[in-house]
């Protein structure tokens, strides 16, 4: 294809980047890339550099880059039906198959699926229908939803009130006054640091339940959590934490949603978080993994004990008022059937627990011991190595000093992507569930040299 030279002048003059500063972009202090093609776990840009990308775009691109079935099943689709509608009792072959599959997928007790485009649109459904829920069982009142401080669960009105990070709320006027925070699972970063980490579950369990004693039990309708915290800092729950809320739910009658956007269909080397865990969710949250990104698709996974309620509320109030126009979007759909189809025949979910328990293994022994490095954690392909100014006395860098923005960009010159994650520095790794391990040594290795070039 012919170089469009004025390309990059475009995109300075006309395009709104999403999470991005605007004005250093705009002044050029940021530079853009634009990414042509990808391959596997490779991408390449338009200036010609091939990078390993070691967060699968945004942790989605689950079965790699350029997988020809996945592509093959949308273009067929376009030119079978590009799209029809799922309104009143409508629907595709391919939106049909996939909900089926999703189901077979999902923990026991799960009926239906409504199909969304993102993370955010499929947490905003969940709200809704709990408060619906709510109102149909005859109580009004309990409609607060309880996250977690450093959750993420999209940025929304009311998703990006959820999300529990500082950015996302200043200056938005959020958080709306429905949605509380509770103390995030992060046992690292305990406030007491002679808590063991038994003590620290109890402390969360117990700072949950007073906040719900505080606000009335009768006024909180459910609780949302990432099996793991993602975009918060990538950090597995300390053990016995989802046993210990779920016991608290449970008591007080309160639902639970398990955003699963990152740790559905395979990421922490199980097919669901909630069975890695031991969640037993009312309603799932997928997205991202459900077609690996290949097209924009989510989905609400409702339980059995949820959706009799829902249909007791439609016989009593007429056809449920949600639904958008690209809702089980036949494309998204054909892109999901092809993308699970792709993780089972690819074996991606044994891959994300042995590649991955091999990546983090090999993460902990190159860096765990750096004078800088406070904690290296992870689960299934998922890893995070979190920087600190001195490690045996846990303290933080000034986060002026952009340590872990600083240590990306030397990732990124040895031709891998990290995310700096965006509280803390914290340089975060999601690479495709089809890594091998060659690649992992090669993510390994550039982090050990990239720490070394930015902190010695
Ligand atoms: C756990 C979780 N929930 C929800 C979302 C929001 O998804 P989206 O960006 O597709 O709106 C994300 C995005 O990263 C996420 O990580």
């Amino acid at each position: 294809m012919l170089r469009n030279d004025q390309l990059d002048q475009w995109d300075h003059d006309h395009f709104f980047h999403p999470s991005t500063h605007l004005a250093q972009f705009a002044r050029g202090e940021l530079k853009n890339r634009i990414v042509t093609g990808g391959e596997g776990v490779y991408i390449n840009d338009r200036e010609g550099n091939r990078l390993l990308d070691a967060f699968a775009g945004l942790y989605c691109v689950n079965i790699g880059y350029g997988r020809q079935e996945v592509a093959d099943a949308i273009a067929a689709q376009a030119k079978e039906l590009a799209y029809y509608h799922s309104y009143v009792g409508h629907g595709t072959e391919a939106s049909v198959t996939l909900a089926k599959m999703v189901i077979d997928r999902a923990p026991e007790n799960m009926s239906r699926v409504y199909f969304g485009l993102s993370g955010s649109d499929a947490n905003e459904t969940n709200v809704k229908l709990i408060w619906y829920y709510n109102n149909i069982l005859g109580r009004p009142e309990k409609k607060k939803i309880i996250s977690r401080w450093r959750g993420y669960h999209g940025s929304g009105l009311m998703t990006g009130s959820l999300t529990g990070l500082d950015l996302f709320h200043k200056k938005f006027d959020l958080p709306l006054s429905q949605v509380l925070h509770t103390e995030a699972p992060y046992y690292y970063r305990r406030a007491d640091l002679s808590m063991s980490e038994a003590d620290f579950v109890a402390h969360c369990a117990s700072e949950l339940e007073a906040m719900i004693e505080r606000e009335g039990a009768d006024t909180i309708a459910a609780f949302i959590g990432e099996p793991v915290l993602g975009t918060g800092g990538i950090v597995p729950p300390p053990a016995g934490y989802w046993e210990a809320i779920q016991t608290v739910l449970r008591k007080h009658d309160i639902l639970l949603v398990a955003d699963e956007v990152v740790t559905g269909f395979g990421r922490l080397g199980t097919m669901m978080g909630s069975n890695h865990y031991g969640i037993e969710p009312d309603i799932i949250t997928i997205a991202k993994g459900l077609t690996s990104a290949y097209a924009p698709l989510s989905g609400s996974i409702i339980s059995k004990k949820v959706w009799q309620v829902l249909e007791q509320g439609t016989d009593e109030f007429g056809a449920i008022g949600h639904g958008w126009t690209y809702s089980a979007h036949p494309i998204g759909a054909a892109a999901g059937v092809a993308n699970l189809k792709l993780i089972d025949s690819l074996g991606l979910v044994a891959n994300a627990g042995d590649t991955g328990a091999y990546f983090n293994k090999g993460m902990t022994d190159a860096v765990g011991k750096h004078k800088n490095v406070g904690d290296v954690r992870g689960e299934g392909m998922l890893c995070a190595v979190e920087l600190v100014e001195d490690r045996d006395n846990r303290v933080f860098f000034d986060p002026a000093r952009k340590v872990g923005p600083s240590v990306a960009a030397a990732l990124l010159k040895r031709g891998v992507i990290a995310r700096a994650m965006p509280q803390g520095d914290i340089i975060g790794f999601a690479p495709p569930l089809c890594l091998s391990r060659e690649e992992a040594d090669t993510i390994v290795s550039a982090t050990a040299d990239a720490l070394k070039e930015v902190c010695g």
